[in-house]
């Protein structure tokens, strides 16, 4: 695997696998990464000729100094899973590469990135738009791959892409889960034992959410319930909701529809923890 610390390198190695004709798919990381990562990595070699992943924690979409701080790091980790994974080349930039000044441009998705994620982390997405955009400017790739882990990520990330008529393809893959159902996390690795084991309730809150709405409960029957699991509980929730995955509003009725989305996000401690669930899946 070719490593590159600086925007010049990254480029003469992508523009040599160009000038030979090949594909590039690319992967965004934060690092610290587990099999859920390195299911994007599987995904895009199978799109592409080469596969590009950035490793980069990107302070602007932190809007707590405490979690930028206690982000998980382990560089040296993560490059052998990049190895075994068969990975082309990873992109290491510093923070004097990716805002070589001090940047006030925001992005404003409107509606989208006011609700779910973006009601309880302010200017996380134009933080997350903001890197993307420079490095899908940076690799300039065919295909680009993110989980779905992070759907409203996703669903602003193709917003980007239309509206700045990147000439990327956005690629989706599934969640990958513990044993247990919990999804995985560069963060659950912050978790005490205590905590993990409490931490599948949002798995749980899922599923019981998916089989009381497939059984016909109604909204605020399945809201209610799943609020009810934590109750005694050491993990808070901060919210459950039925949406549709274009918009990401609500759902009031005719839940049963292939773009029906169940979103949670709570913490257990100080690690916030998401996930979600498609209804019918
Ligand atoms: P990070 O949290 O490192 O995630 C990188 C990619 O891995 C994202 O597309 C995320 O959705 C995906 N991912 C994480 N956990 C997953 C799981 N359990 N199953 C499948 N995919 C999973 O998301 C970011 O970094 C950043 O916001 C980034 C896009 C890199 C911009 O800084």
């Amino acid at each position: 695997m070719t490593i590159c610390e600086s925007i010049s390198d990254i480029q003469d190695v992508i523009a040599n696998h160009r000038f030979n004709g090949h594909t590039i798919a690319f992967v965004p990381t934060m690092g610290a990464l587990h099999d859920g990562h390195i299911s994007l990595i599987k995904a895009a070699q199978k799109k592409a000729d080469k596969v590009v992943c950035s490793i980069y924690i990107n302070p602007t979409q932190f809007n707590n100094a405490e979690d930028l701080k206690n982000y998980p790091r382990n560089i040296t980790d993560d490059i052998k899973k990049l190895e075994s994974a068969g990975c082309d080349i990873l992109f290491t930039p510093s923070d004097d590469i990716m805002y070589h000044t001090s940047s006030t441009l925001k992005f404003d998705f409107g509606e989208l990135d006011k609700v779910l994620e973006g009601a309880y982390r302010p200017n996380h997405f134009s933080g997350v738009a903001l890197v993307v955009s420079k490095l899908f400017h940076i690799v300039q790739p065919d295909f680009a791959f993110f989980g779905q882990k992070d759907l409203q990520q996703l669903t602003i990330i193709r917003k980007l892409v239309y509206e700045l008529l990147f000439n990327i393809e956005i690629n989706s893959v599934q969640i990958q889960r513990e044993k247990d159902g919990l999804a995985m996390s560069s963060r659950n690795g912050r978790l005490n034992p205590k905590e993990r084991k409490e931490a599948v309730i949002f798995y749980q809150s899922l599923t019981t959410a998916q089989s009381l709405l497939k059984s016909g409960a109604d909204r605020s029957t399945t809201i209610h319930t799943v609020e009810k699991l934590f109750e005694g509980h050491l993990a808070q929730l901060e919210y459950f909701e039925i949406v549709n995955d274009q918009d990401l509003k609500p759902r009031h009725e005719n839940y049963l529809r292939p773009d029906t989305v169940l979103c949670i996000a709570g913490y257990i401690g100080n690690v916030r923890l998401i996930d979600n669930m498609y209804l019918i899946s």
